[in-house]
């Protein structure tokens, strides 16, 4: 049986005269690791956080971005006893997650629409950030009110969702000068399911009138109130109409280029989807994978690289990620305790809107996020948009721990510097008078001065057999010292280090 108390200790520091932990408590505070290209941060710190972690009994989720992160895990889970725990999403692989169906089924408090148009559309946003073309606030509500209608529109008429029909409405939305009446050779699937949806609409409506005494009947009929009603009686009647109205009096009339640009944000980003092998992985069957299969132990890995897989690849993998992270959240720490990480290198592909939200409660749900990443600019780039340098540093303040390996970026090492902050040093100047006679005075002065240099940091060793396999880093953390009452402390990482 694993130790989830939050004491637990996961690196020690020591010296002759001091001892100094890193523990569980730290770890839900969330890690980033910076380090230029090949500094060590995978090989170094990442690795052995890695088997640190599931040595002690943690679940989580793993994403990833280069072809060898999945051979990377299942040696980290051999060494570390937890092969049987590691689940692997992949094509071709054993598990499939319906993430419809899940969303579907979580959907209490809020409604299915509401609850699946919230994963959508932080997906989608995601995707955007990198394209620039976030912080416009016509394209989001426009695009959410799409989302929302179609979604609407497909529940009242077929009582679910698939994205093939999704795909299938937002398809054949009529253009303003299209013709709207339908005959039987023009139906398309915005047709059927206004249609059908109406037919939906009509029956509980019959249902609920026919069900009325003949006095309540002629009553409403006189005061012509009928209409009110039938709107407060029968909820679906209600939002059949906001419905329609959307498509009809707002959506059909947009412009042509606005139109087209909202239609393809959202088809495109379906249509992805219905593209084999996703397809198979998240919307064709049901689910015998979930997030909280991780509170058992399970690691769930997401070989879904986005170095091979590109768009698709990383859409899903936040898809999954924000569904995971939505899940996690609501655990009770009272019935299970696992610790769980979230772990991501090259992290800033997968960042998205919520995560400094999510980031403020991963602590008390215990989970350690560890994100892995070059520098700052990579961030920037990501989180794209207006204040991104803001937006950035707000969020990499939601995690508690950082390392720092060698790195040629100026901004990064500033940053790190700036961090780790300054410390009065003993100045020692002295100075030589002459005047009549020879004196000679030292004077002592505290002076204060970065306790680590920008340029320090372009130093460190990065491992390799040059190096004896030694990856150097500076480990920061924010709250109590870490090490000799210091907040900071330099350490060295083994690359070849087993548990
Ligand atoms: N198991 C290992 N044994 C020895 N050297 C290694 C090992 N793994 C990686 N290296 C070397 O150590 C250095 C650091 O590699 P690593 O992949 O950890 O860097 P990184 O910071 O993750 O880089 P990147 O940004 O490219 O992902 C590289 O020179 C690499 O070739
Ligand atoms: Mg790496």
């Amino acid at each position: 049986m694993s130790d989830f108390n939050l004491d637990t200790s996961l690196i020690e520091f020591s010296s002759s005269s001091n001892k100094g932990h890193w523990t569980i408590r730290h770890a839900v505070e969330g890690v980033q690791i910076f380090g230029g290209i090949g500094s060590g941060k995978s090989s170094g710190s990442g690795r052995t956080l890695a088997l640190k972690y599931l040595k002690a009994g943690f679940g989580g989720l793993v994403l990833t971005v280069k072809p060898d992160e999945k051979e990377t895990w299942q040696e980290y889970c051999q060494l570390t006893g937890r092969e049987k725990d590691l689940c692997i999403i992949e094509p071709g692989g054993n598990y499939h997650f319906n993430f419809l169906q899940y969303e579907a089924a979580q959907a209490s408090g809020q409604s299915i629409t509401e609850n699946i148009v919230e994963v959508l559309k932080t997906v989608i946003r995601a995707g955007e950030e990198k394209n620039g073309k976030s912080d416009d606030p016509f394209w989001e509500t426009a695009l959410d009110m799409l989302i929302f209608n179609v979604i609407d529109l497909c529940l009242i008429a077929y009582g679910q969702l698939s994205i093939q029909t999704l795909y299938d409405i937002v398809q054949s939305i009529p253009k303003p000068d299209q013709d709207n009446k339908v005959s039987h050779d023009t139906i398309n699937a915005y047709h059927r399911a206004f249609q059908k949806a109406q037919q939906k609409v009509n029956e509980k409506v019959d249902d609920w009138y026919l069900h009325l005494s003949k006095e309540i009947q002629e009553q409403m009929d006189e005061a012509g109130t009928l209409e009110m009603e039938v709107e407060n009686a029968v909820p679906e009647a209600r939002l059949y109409n906001f419905v329609r109205q959307f498509f009809n009096e707002n959506y059909i009339s947009l412009s042509e280029k606005t139109r087209s640009i909202i239609d393809f944000t959202f088809s495109g980003f379906l249509f992805r989807l219905l593209r084999e092998p996703i397809y198979s992985l998240f919307c064709r069957y049901d689910s015998n994978i979930q997030p909280e299969d991780c509170l058992q132990g399970k690691i769930i890995l997401l070989n879904l690289p986005v170095k091979v897989y590109q768009k698709v690849g990383r859409d899903c993998q936040i898809l999954f990620k924000y569904i995971w992270q939505r899940s996690m959240e609501k655990r009770s720490i009272r019935d299970n305790d696992r610790t769980l990480f979230l772990w991501a290198d090259e992290a800033q592909n997968f960042l998205h809107e919520h995560d400094a939200d999510y980031q403020a409660t991963a602590r008390s749900s215990r989970i350690s996020t560890v994100y892995i990443s070059q520098n700052l600019p990579n961030y920037y780039a990501s989180m794209g948009g207006q204040k991104a340098e803001y937006r950035v540093k707000s969020f990499l303040g939601t995690l508690g721990t950082k390392i720092f390996h060698a790195n040629a970026d100026i901004e990064t090492n500033k940053y790190a510097s700036e961090l780790i902050g300054d410390a009065y040093v003993v100045d020692e100047t002295s100075s030589v008078t002459i005047a009549g006679e020879f004196s000679h005075s030292r004077g002592k002065s505290l002076k204060l001065e970065r306790v680590v240099r920008p340029e320090d940091f372009i130093r460190l060793r990065t491992g390799g057999t040059a190096n004896d396999f030694r990856v150097d880093g500076y480990m920061h953390r924010q709250g109590d010292s870490l090490f000799k009452g210091m907040n900071h402390t330099k350490m060295s990482f083994n690359q070849n280090y087993t548990p």
